[in-house]
């Protein structure tokens, strides 16, 4: 932390044990700020660089991502590694940060031996059976729960991929499985979508193994109350999904899993756009899957989706192909899909002229028209030789109503997703704050900001540093009142 705090350049000059784990690779999304962290810290009344903590603001911004505690035998961005959550949290004006590995099964598998043990999603090895006791998983990957963490029912719940997720306490500890009241953990995504009018939470199961997906409905308790199953081509991976007041909308691009590909030694996940896009259409008034059919594209991430008339209107990330890795199609643009549900027929146009990824939208607006889409890009500021893909320097606050946007540049400091913070007593989709860690490479450490929704390129309205590097992650949420 010395070292951290002594300023540009010391870093570097004077080595010493810092937070970072011992192991290096030669994986970019395992170099620079995407090296994962091993020390887990907590830190009260976090220095102010500028600006003001807003006063009534109270609850926590938690954000997770790939953090793996050994080094991977079987790694690809951003499929595989251990949850890290990195918690701030702000209250009468001042600030905590606290930061926890998910304690998931598989790394505790992976602790007891002390090195990696499971392969990675795209490339599965299967565990040492010498490695493995009884109760041991002996699925050839692991689920980290490292891609989002979200809060229903009153808990908070660190997410995978078509997998359990688990509970988390406000401290971060570690509390299981999520069962959402049933008697035995259930398997969902990392993006879920609420209802706006029922507090309903719909979340997403896919499967490697079999060629269906399942909805689950999860009632405002916490309580699984459905689960509608649609049938697909071929075994499917789906991200993330959009929720309308009338629809829940599955853009089902031919991103498969092919077991035959993994076992002669190529990814497991393999783009197949002679199989086309296939979206369904699964009313929430208990009818009949509409599907509608057209050209393959890939999306990872929606911002939002709502009813228009006998339209849907669908705001997402458009990338021309599914890449993994270093491979990824990089060139994703943000975009607005018209869906006509009299002709049965999807349009999809670019609404923007820029490179960007993770975007977010107020989520108390989440399933109904916004008008606001927030959302990280690269410019030319950051000067940084060969960024990985997922490498950003300014946020975005874009306009689909005008076309226009405004930016926050960092210049050459990286930031990722940045979350809504509504502001108590909020008037209005755009009132509250943008939520943000900033990381800045010349001194090899990172600040937690608050941009104003409605005025991104002013100057935050509040910087705080942080006791050690956040590394680049995933997803985050603001949550009140924690
Ligand atoms: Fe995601």
């Amino acid at each position: 932390m010395t070292a951290f705090l002594a300023g540009p350049g010391l870093a570097s000059d004077r080595p010493e044990p810092g937070p970072d784990v011992p192991w290096r690779s030669d994986d970019p999304h395992l170099s620079g700020n995407f090296l994962p962290v091993l020390r887990e810290t907590t830190a009260e009344d976090l220095p102010v660089v500028s600006g003001r903590i807003p006063a009534d603001l109270r609850g926590a911004y938690l954000r997770n991502g790939p953090n793996p505690m050994f080094k991977p035998i079987g790694f690809t961005y951003p499929l595989d590694g251990d949850g890290m959550i990195h918690a701030v949290h702000l209250d009468g004006g001042r600030a905590r940060y606290r930061n926890r590995f998910v304690r998931t099964k598989g790394l505790a598998v992976e602790q007891r031996v002390g090195h990696a043990v499971y392969g990675g999603f795209a490339h599965p090895v299967p565990p040492d059976p010498k490695d493995l006791q009884a109760g041991d998983s002996h699925v050839p990957f692991k689920n980290g729960a490292f891609v989002n963490v979200i809060s229903h029912g009153g808990r908070l719940i660190a997410l995978n991929e078509a997998t359990s997720g688990y509970e988390m306490n406000p401290a971060l500890e570690t509390l299981g499985e999520w069962t959402a009241g049933t008697d035995q953990p259930i398997r969902l995504g990392a993006h879920n979508r609420r209802h706006p009018r029922t507090g309903d939470l719909f979340a997403l199961e896919y499967s490697w193994r079999e060629p269906v997906l399942r909805v689950h409905r999860i009632d405002a308790s916490g309580t699984l109350v459905q689960s509608i199953p649609v049938a697909t081509a071929m075994p499917t991976m789906i991200h993330d999904f959009v929720l309308t007041e009338r629809y829940i909308v599955l853009v089902v691009g031919p991103a498969v899993f092919d077991r035959a590909a993994a076992k002669a030694g190529q990814s497991m996940l393999q783009w197949r756009p002679d199989l086309g896009m296939r979206i369904a259409l699964i009313p929430l008034d208990g009818s009949a899957v509409r599907w509608i059919e057209g050209d393959a594209f890939f999306a990872y991430h929606f911002a939002n989706a709502f009813d228009r008339g006998n339209q849907v209107i669908v705001d997402y990330v458009h990338h021309g192909a599914f890449g993994l890795g270093s491979d990824a199609d990089t060139s994703s643009t943000f975009h607005r899909m018209t869906i006509d549900l009299t002709r049965g027929s999807f349009v999809t146009a670019p609404l923007a002229d820029m490179t960007v990824e993770f975007p977010r939208v107020n989520h108390r607006f989440e399933a109904l028209p916004t008008r606001y889409a927030y959302m990280p890009t690269r410019s030319s500021t950051l000067t940084l030789p060969d960024p990985p893909a997922a490498t950003f320097n300014t946020l975005v606050r874009f306009d689909t109503a005008t076309g226009t946007d405004a930016r926050h540049d960092f210049g050459n400091r990286i930031i990722g997703e940045g979350a809504f913070v509504p502001r108590p007593g909020a008037d209005g989709e755009d009132d509250g704050y943008i939520a943000l860690f900033v990381y800045d490479p010349a001194r090899n450490g990172s600040t937690f900001e608050l941009l104003n929704a409605r005025d991104v390129a002013a100057e935050p309205v509040v910087v705080l540093q942080l006791p050690q590097r956040v590394p680049q992650g995933l997803h985050g949420n603001w949550i009140d009142g924690i």
